[in-house]
């Protein structure tokens, strides 16, 4: 079969970090190929290479059997390669079709833009990916996943031919998915080859022809989707079985720490009410924009409240001060790390022990011995693939990130732990061992709160589960009594 790109023997350095070592992908035309692997891999340096914003050390690139030189994203754009970074990397301000055409405006001429022919070549271009807006509406106004199909149109609009998509669903809600997953179906149908990202397999098994697996920075190997199960492509991905996908452990469950009694904040947040028993893992279940991260917000002190009363260990908390929840003993993982949670200029040290001050410090001062200390342990364990305690965490791939603010929650001791979506972007290996961590910490008496949207995280690690949805909670279920069905019963029960 022709090929449309064929990378051979690529290599990448970053400062004490060899990121790729002799990696080759090849992909055929109209083909949705799966690229995976555990964090810090390789991935997304191995696409950004491909589309010009790094440059490679060594490798040849062919692209429709020439060789070629891609060295800028102009070049990549040219040849007919698009990447849809995670980060979606659009301008809120402008409009859908302004960002689409941002850097070659349609013009009347030198002085004068074509506003007529920038709406209607706009619209032929979203009508394509199914994009059901108003080209006029700004980008700010869109959800993530109108942004994205943004992005496929503009691809579509540089006549792509092959289209990369850096973990797409990562924020995706489940109908979203689908709906990205029909679009990726309909370019395949058009020709168009695209490089689908993701930590997901069932995603990958849904929806790719062939995978490649790519560990520690070199090529585990390259395999048809067909003939392959998980368990094949998780030994590829870690290099060993994973057996116990959701270690639960069981402690003895005690006393009320967090209470939160009818908690109001805005429309996303309508008197909610829980409580969370030190040991115990109590699960929030909903789809994506139930409310459960805006509840945990306002108890936090991010957001503000409008009514409604916290205890922690039976003292009142104001909500008003994420400074002062955090004096009462709550810890908060927040969903978007990049945002809320890093500190990209910092070293993963500074940010692993940030919060975790009084155990780093002796007699009050601060102690580099310790903070290392802490820092390297979370790294082993989480796998945070780094060269050193003292990289800026702006370094850091994606999902090695988010594990440095995990590990920053982790390393302090609260008595209520608040973790939104903690394993999303997450590999295998680390999501389990993050799951392992949870269970060390309840067996301390830590109350552990964990929004997730992936049910089976949900339903196998919590004692407990409480169902949100459209502002409200609809029910709440126990360890025993919760099943897939039992959840999506409430979700979709009409509110009483
Ligand atoms: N600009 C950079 N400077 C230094 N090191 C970097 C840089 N970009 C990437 N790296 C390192 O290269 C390695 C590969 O990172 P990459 O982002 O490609 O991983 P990935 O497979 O995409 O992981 P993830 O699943 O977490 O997104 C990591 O160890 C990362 O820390
Ligand atoms: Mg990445």
């Amino acid at each position: 079969m022709q090929q449309l790109l064929y990378m051979e023997g690529i290599d990448k350095n970053f400062p004490g970090v060899r990121a790729l070592k002799s990696v080759s992908l090849d992909i055929r035309p109209g083909e949705v190929h799966a690229l995976i692997g555990e964090n810090g891999a390789g991935k997304s340096t191995l696409m950004k290479i491909l589309s010009g914003a790094y440059k490679k050390d060594a490798g040849r690139i062919f692209w429709q059997g020439q060789e070629v030189e891609i060295d800028s994203t102009t070049r990549a754009a040219e040849l007919g390669i698009s990447i849809i970074y995670q980060e979606l990397n659009q301008m809120p301000n402008l409009s859908v079709a302004e960002n689409l055409f941002v850097g070659r405006e349609r013009r009347k001429n030198r002085f004068l833009l074509d506003h007529k022919r920038t709406l209607e070549e706009a619209q032929v271009f979203t009508r394509r990916v199914g994009l059901d807006v108003d080209v006029r509406t700004l980008c700010s106004e869109l959800s993530i996943a109108q942004r994205q199909m943004v992005e496929v149109a503009k691809a579509l609009s540089y006549n792509a031919r092959l289209i990369i998509m850096d973990e797409p669903t990562s924020s995706l809600t489940d109908r979203e998915t689908d709906i990205l997953m029909d679009l990726i179906r309909k370019l395949k149908d058009e020709g168009v080859s695209i490089v689908f990202i993701s930590h997901k397999l069932n995603e990958v098994f849904a929806i790719a022809d062939r995978v490649t697996v790519l560990r520690d920075g070199e090529l585990a190997g390259c395999v048809e989707t067909k003939d392959c199960d998980e368990e094949t492509l998780i030994r590829m991905m870690v290099g060993r079985e994973l057996t116990d996908l959701f270690p639960k452990k069981e402690v003895p469950i005690g006393d009320v720490t967090l209470s939160v009694e009818g908690l109001n904040a805005g429309k996303a947040v309508q008197n909610v009410s829980f409580t969370v028993r030190a040991g115990e893992i109590l699960g929030f279940a909903g789809l994506v924009g139930a409310g459960r991260s805006e509840t945990m917000r306002a108890l936090f002190g991010i957001d503000r409240m409008d009514s409604g009363k916290i205890w922690v260990d039976g003292k009142v908390l104001s909500g008003h001060q994420p400074t002062e929840a955090i004096e009462a003993g709550l810890g908060f993982v927040p969903e978007d790390r990049k945002l809320q949670g890093l500190i990209l200029g910092m070293t993963v040290r500074e940010n692993t022990t940030l919060a975790a001050m009084e155990e780093t410090k002796v007699n009050h001062m601060v102690n580099r011995k310790k903070e290392v200390e802490i820092t390297q342990e979370y790294v082993d364990r989480l796998g945070i693939r780094t060269p050193g305690v003292e990289q800026k965490a702006m370094n850091l791939s994606g999902g090695n990130q988010q594990k440095v603010v995990i590990a920053k929650w982790l390393a302090t001791d609260p008595k209520v732990l608040i973790l939104d979506e903690p394993t999303r972007g997450i590999d295998v290996g680390a999501k389990k061992e993050i799951h392992l961590l949870m269970g060390e910490m309840t067996a301390r008496g830590v109350a552990v709160v964990m929004i997730s949207s992936e049910l089976p995280e949900v339903l196998g690690m919590s004692d407990r589960i409480i169902v949100m949805h459209e502002g409200s909670v609809r029910g709440e279920l126990s360890r025993e009594e919760a099943t897939q069905e039992r959840v999506m019963e409430l979700i979709f029960s009409t509110k009483v």
